[in-house]
């Protein structure tokens, strides 16, 4: 069995972080979200790991290496341009070959990992086996409809939808995809859909059979939806100490401190990730946040958000809350008059100010 990892694609939903960065290397209670995609594979047994990237090659192979980190061989695929999930699959044929494979959109956090799913689909003789999550509203997905145990029609992001299965982007598939794949022509969004080769093999007469996910999923797309998935993981962390807390500072509930962090006269309130070597100083960390590594807080609060690494927030008057605040960025009190916002922003950058 082998896996196929897409982190090809623009992001344009989390600009201006996507500009700068990768989004599946945004850290989400402090590890980048394909991190955990090959972490959930190599966990499931699979040590051949297949990756797709497309402009932002460079950067994700400096992060992931050859993945002996994580115990696994990686390749990687390059995909000239984000033509579609099944396009994605066509271009990784060479790799792929005839073996069956797990392949997972590099954007996606899931609760609890694959490893029952992998297991099933092997001991199956199944064609494919698609990880569906009952939702309320699956419009900003693909779409499902389950009919005695298979899955007998799919839709991408219909307007009227036929369940409440979203496709929750985690697909079983054996060598009959390629068939799918280079069977189907583009969508009205001009790409080959995933949905579109599955739906090819469900009227072919192919097994396709549903694998219902209990547990929580986010796909990352959006900042509300990082912030989500940071939420949800900093939950089930573990708490561990690595770094230095004085003995003027309070730290409470699930706090996860990493070598080289320094806590000096602050309050930590977990669920809360502090990187490491982060500092730490006369400042309040509350619930639902992560910071990075080489941050230094200063005198300022901040909840529920995510702040990447190097960055500096000094003396700031009011809590910063429900934020993601990219790499090596700045927010300090100025103490040169008029008292007006000094602002250097990027593209598409937002503030809220009240
Ligand atoms: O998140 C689940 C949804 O993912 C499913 O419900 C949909 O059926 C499926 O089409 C997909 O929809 P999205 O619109 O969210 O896909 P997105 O364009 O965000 O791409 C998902 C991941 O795959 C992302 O990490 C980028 C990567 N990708 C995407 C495209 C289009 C590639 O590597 N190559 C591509 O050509």
């Amino acid at each position: 069995m082998k896996a196929l990892i897409l982190s090809g694609g623009k992001g344009t939903r989390l600009r201006p972080i996507t500009y700068t960065s990768v989004k599946q290397l945004v850290p989400v209670a402090n590890k980048p979200v394909l991190f955990r995609v090959i972490e959930a594979v190599r966990d499931a047994g699979i040590s051949d790991v297949g990756i797709i990237v497309g402009d932002t090659a460079p950067e994700i192979q400096a992060a992931v290496g050859d993945g002996s980190r994580w115990g696994v061989k990686i390749t990687y695929v390059r995909q000239e341009a984000p033509l579609g999930l099944a396009h994605a699959v066509k271009v990784a044929q060479d790799y792929l070959r005839e073996e069956p494979f797990v392949m997972f959109l590099g954007d996606n956090v899931i609760q609890g990992g694959i490893e029952r799913l992998v297991k099933q689909f092997s001991q199956n003789t199944w064609n494919a086996q698609i990880v569906l999550k009952h939702v309320e509203d699956p419009r900003a997905f693909g779409v499902a409809e389950i009919r005695d145990g298979r899955i007998v029609g799919l839709e991408e992001k219909p307007r009227v939808p036929k369940s409440n299965y979203a496709l929750v982007g985690i697909y079983m598939f054996d060598h009959h995809i390629f068939e799918a794949v280079n069977a189907i022509k583009p969508s009205w969004r001009n790409e080959l859909e995933i949905t579109d080769a599955i739906q090819y093999l469900v009227e072919k007469g192919y097994k396709v059979y549903p694998y219902v996910h209990e547990g929580w999923w986010i796909d990352t797309g959006k900042m509300e939806d990082l912030l989500e998935a940071n939420r949800l993981l900093l939950e089930e962390l573990t708490p561990q100490i690595a770094g230095f807390v004085d003995s003027a500072s309070e730290v409470n509930g699930k706090v996860w401190i990493e070598e080289g962090a320094e806590i000096i006269n602050s309050v930590i309130r977990g669920p809360a990730a502090i990187g490491r070597e982060s500092r730490i100083v006369n400042s309040y960390i509350g619930p639902f946040t992560s910071i990075y590594h080489h941050t230094t807080i200063e005198a300022s609060e901040v909840e529920h958000s995510i702040i990447l690494e190097n960055c500096q927030i000094i003396d700031i008057p009011q809590r910063i809350e429900n934020s993601l605040i990219g790499r090596s960025v700045e927010v300090k009190r100025s103490p040169i008059k008029p008292k007006a916002i000094k602002l250097v922003l990027g593209d598409h950058s937002k503030v809220g100010i009240l």
